[in-house]
This record gives structure tokens, sequence and C-alpha cells, in this order.
């Protein structure tokens, strides 16, 4: 192992009863606490704007409150950075490590305050929750012993990086970015989703209590078509990392286009995924993995299920399957251990799911959809589980970021066609297949132009160092995150020895 003795973070033991209790007492204990936002850069703030923050499953609750930054306090950032970047690149590169294993250190420390967080403010069931924390601790361990294994490979960074990330995953892709780009030796401006803002200030609190200086990591808070574009128009960009849809992600790299020095994007993006499901399968696996794939995290995951390839001699028994399980899906608040669905993140979101399944309705052969309780649907921002039966996946003229899954039939002797059919979307992040047929899992290996390929299990859930992930095509540039190439995208020299 060149990284040495890393293990992955172990989490939060749900199944212990007394941990569990003692978890339970913290989460009501922080449960009316509100949080804050704020732009964190060295200079004067002038940005004074503020928004209220509310819970997703439970509208009447606030969470907190954020100021967001303005165009001055991006300059003042970008002069901050710039002033500092060859100070961060000539700190040891072990000593960025180190901060960033403090980091990981601090943020197993304050698991309550991030469970709160990712729950409150990001609508996370409690297992997403400790998903979340464990990827983001991962990140921080093993992009340090990345650099541990070879400093001399880390001494020339960018400079200057600007980390965009979404809210879905509010704390292990924010944590991601930053951290890739800091223990390579570059300084950070980070701009995080409006939407999921409190939990990337505590995070920045927390790396500077971890010893990263305030000075090499930034926070601007604020929206993409203001801050956002403010920080990959400005000339003193010398790097960008952005997770996010496909659209801002070209309009990013539109802006790139037009600095006088060629300016490096690493964008992840969306994806149209899809999992083809053959007669050898084993309908019970299928069923749990379907269930899991397109509606944990309400489907609001990259890597999420969109489309389900159910070859044509089974599909009634599998369809009935999936549907008494999907029966069996609790919606509601995520603060509650029994939910297995959450909310949706807002309003828009919300409404651009109830319209595509309303135009959906019209056109596909049957819909099922989950209830949702009375009570539950009026407190919060929900959208029901739904399958949709359609017959091609070009119906879908865009990604569907939501619990929302749609099923194709299929005849056994077109897996070709299929295999076509998915590629045709121009996405390549996650596919999946169940079949135990050795020849039929060869063509969709061969075939599939996807980042990660799943056989015989759920397509979400990559675990870092494990299954490095990341997409192609429309689902974005690569180099995967989590995995031994990404950190020599943050380096100009990219200098790697593999014996350390
Ligand atoms: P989004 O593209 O709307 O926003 C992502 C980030 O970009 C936010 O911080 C936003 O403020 C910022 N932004 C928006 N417009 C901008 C602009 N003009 N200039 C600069 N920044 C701008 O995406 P989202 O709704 O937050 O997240 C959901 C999307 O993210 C989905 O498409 C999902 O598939 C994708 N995603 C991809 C991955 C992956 O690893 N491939 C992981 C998570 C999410
Ligand atoms: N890395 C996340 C997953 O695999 C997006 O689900």
């Amino acid at each position: 192992n060149i990284y040495g003795e890393r293990r992955n973070s172990k989490g939060y033991d749900l199944s212990d009863a007394i941990s569990l209790q003692q978890l339970q007492t913290q989460l009501n204990e922080l449960s009316d606490k509100q949080y804050q936002a704020k732009p964190l850069i060295v200079g004067e703030v002038t940005g004074n704007s503020s928004r209220t923050v509310y819970n997703p499953a439970v509208q009447s609750q606030i969470v907190g409150e954020v100021i967001d930054a303005n165009e001055q306090d991006v300059n003042t950032a970008f002069t901050t950075a710039v002033n500092f970047k060859q100070q961060w690149a000539n700190t040891a590169p072990e000593v960025r490590s180190e901060k960033l294993e403090k980091m990981a250190d601090l943020m197993e420390q304050h698991l309550p305050e991030l469970f709160d967080l990712a729950v409150r403010e990001a609508g996370k069931t409690l297992n997403n929750a400790i998903a979340e924390v464990r990827e983001a601790v991962d990140f921080c361990r093993y992009y340090a012993a990345q650099v541990r294994a070879n400093p001399a490979g880390f001494k020339d960074p960018r400079g200057v990086v600007v980390a965009i990330s979404p809210w879905n995953f509010p704390l292990a892709i924010f944590i991601g970015e930053v951290s890739s780009a800091l223990v390579a030796g570059n300084v950070v401006l980070a701009k995080p989703a409006e939407q999921t803002s409190l939990m990337a200030y505590f995070a920045v609190n927390l790396f500077h209590q971890a010893g990263i200086p305030k000075e090499a990591l930034q926070l601007l808070t604020g929206s993409g078509k203001t801050i956002g574009e403010s920080l990959t128009t400005d000339e003193r960009v010398n790097g960008v990392i952005f997770t996010g849809s496909t659209d801002t992600a070209k309009r990013i790299n539109t802006n790139l286009q037009k600095h006088d020095s060629l300016i490096p994007l690493i964008a992840e993006t969306g994806g149209q995924n899809a999992m083809i499901v053959d007669s050898s399968a084993l309908g019970e696996q299928v069923t749990i993995d379907v269930l899991n794939s397109a509606f944990d995290s309400a489907g609001q995951r990259c890597s999420a299920l969109r489309v389900l390839y159910l070859q044509k001699d089974n599909a009634d028994y599998l369809l009935e399957l999936i549907k008494g399980a999907m029966a069996e899906l609790v919606v509601g608040d995520p603060a509650r251990l029994t939910t297995d669905v959450g909310p949706v993140i807002d309003k828009v979101a919300q409404q651009r799911l109830l319209d595509h399944i309303e135009v959906m309705k019209k056109q596909a052969k049957s819909c099922y959809q989950v209830p949702i309780a009375k009570d539950v649907a009026e407190n919060g921002i929900f959208v029901a589980p739904t399958l949709l039966e359609i017959d091609n996946i070009s119906q879908l003229k865009h990604e569907v970021f939501g619990p929302v899954l749609h099923v194709i039939r299929y005849d056994a002797e077109k897996l070709d066609d299929v295999i076509r059919e998915i590629n045709s979307t121009g996405f390549g992040l996650t596919c999946g297949l169940h079949s135990r047929i050795d020849q039929t899992q060869r063509e969709w290996e061969q075939g599939i132009q996807a980042g990660n390929l799943y056989a015989n299990r759920n397509i979400v859930g990559a675990v870092v160092g494990v299954q490095p992930f990341g997409g192609q095509g429309l689902s974005g540039t690569g180099p995967k995150a989590g995995g031994a190439l990404y950190l020599q995208r943050l380096n100009n020299r990219t200098a790697w020895n593999f014996d350390g």
C-alpha cells in the first residue's frame, strides 16, 4: 500500500443502542440551534445582504442566517490569495498533510453539529449524513496520505484555485475540492452552493482551527450568478474545481476561455444513469439495489439511477417486486430514524420535478407513486418517489435530479441497442448491470461509456480510495475524485513517483 496505513473512516454505528441514544440526545439538544454563515476573507467584508435558511423538511423552522459576499469581497479575497500563494506553496508538503489530518480529526470530534447541519440544512437522512461526514474525513486523510507518499511531487502548485461546490454533498464535495487543492499547495477561494452555506462556513472554521492559514482558505458565500461569475472571470484565477450541473460547467468553461492564460478546469457534473437487468438477475437483490440507487437521498445524487432497463421476459415480475418495495418507503422528516426519503432541496427543484412528472405521465405506459402523508407534504418540500414506464431514453431531455425512476423494457437479443441508447445521451457518469452471464458482463463493460460501472450491486456511494469517482462526456472532465490521479491536476509539475 503506497499510502501507508490509511484506513477509511468508521463513521457512526447506529445499530449500537447506546451510541444511538447518545447521538439522539445530542441531536435533540441541537434541534433548535441557529447557525450562521458569512464571507470569511482576510480584509474588510462589505457584503451585507442577508437571508434566512429554512429546514426543507419543516419549512417553519429556521436553521440559520447567511450574509452573502459581494464583488468587492471577491476582489479583496483575490488580493489576499495572490499575496499569500507563494508562502503556502513554500510550506512543507508534510505540514500541509498534517493540517488535513487534523481537519479529519476535528470533523470526527464535531459529528453532532455536522449531522445536524446535513439533516436540517440539506434535508439528509441520518444515514446519509453519516456517509457524508465519512466521505469528507476520507478525502482529507486520503489526499494527505498521497502527499506524504510523494512530497517532492507537490512543490509546484497552480496558485489560486477557485472551488465551487453543489448543495447535494454540502460537506463531502466541499471538503474534497478544498482539501485536495490545499494539500497540493494551492490557496483556495471556496464558493459553496447558496442552499448549503451554513455547512460550508462551519467547515471552513474547522479548517482554520486545524491550522490552515486564513489567507490560504477564504470563503465567499453567495449566488453562482454573482459570486461564481466574479470568481471565474477574474484574471487572477489559476485553476477551477467545479462540481454541479453540466450547464454551469459549460458556462464556467466559456468564462475561462476568455482569460489570457489557459486555466485548468476540473468539472464533475450530472448524469442520465442507467441500470440493465436481464433475466438471470436475482429479483430480491435487484429490488434492493434499484430502490437504493433511485430513491436514497431523494434521488438527489449525481450517481443516482434514472433509467432502469428490464429484460421483457421478467419485467412484470420485477416491477411487482419494485413497486411492492416502493410502497413501504417512508417519506418524511429526515430527523426521524424511520424516514427513508427526505425532502428535495428547495421549491424550485420541487416544481421542476413536478412539471417533469406531469409531462411524463401523459407519455408513460404506467406510473406508480408512493403516497406522502398530508401533514408531511404540507410542512415541507417533498416529491413522491415515482416510477414511470417509458419507451425510450430519448424522451428525457435533461437530467432529472430527484426521486423519479424511468423504466424501459428491452428484448434479450437487443443488448447492443440498449448500450447504444444509453451512450447516446452523451452523459457518462454511472451505469449498473444485474446479470450472472459472463458474456453479458463483458459486452456491457466494453460498450458502456461511463466513469463508474457497478455490476450486481447498487450504483451509488463511491468510496474514497476504493472507487475513484467521475464521469466522461457531459458528465465531467476527470480526473476522478478520491483517486490516485486527482492531485496531479492541481500541480504544474505532475512528478509522480509510485515508490515514494
Ligand atoms: P449548479 O450547477 O446549479 O450549482 C453548482 C454550483 O455552481 C453552486 O455553488 C452554484 O452557486 C454555482 N454556480 C451556478 N452558476 C454559476 C456560474 N454562472 N458561475 C459560477 N458558479 C456558478 O448545481 P446544483 O444544483 O448545486 O447541484 C446539482 C448538480 O450537481 C446536478 O447536476 C448533479 O448531477 C451535479 N453533481 C455532480 C457530481 C459529480 O461528482 N459528478 C456530484 C454532485 C452533484
Ligand atoms: N460520490 C457520490 C456517489 O457515488 C456522488 O454517490
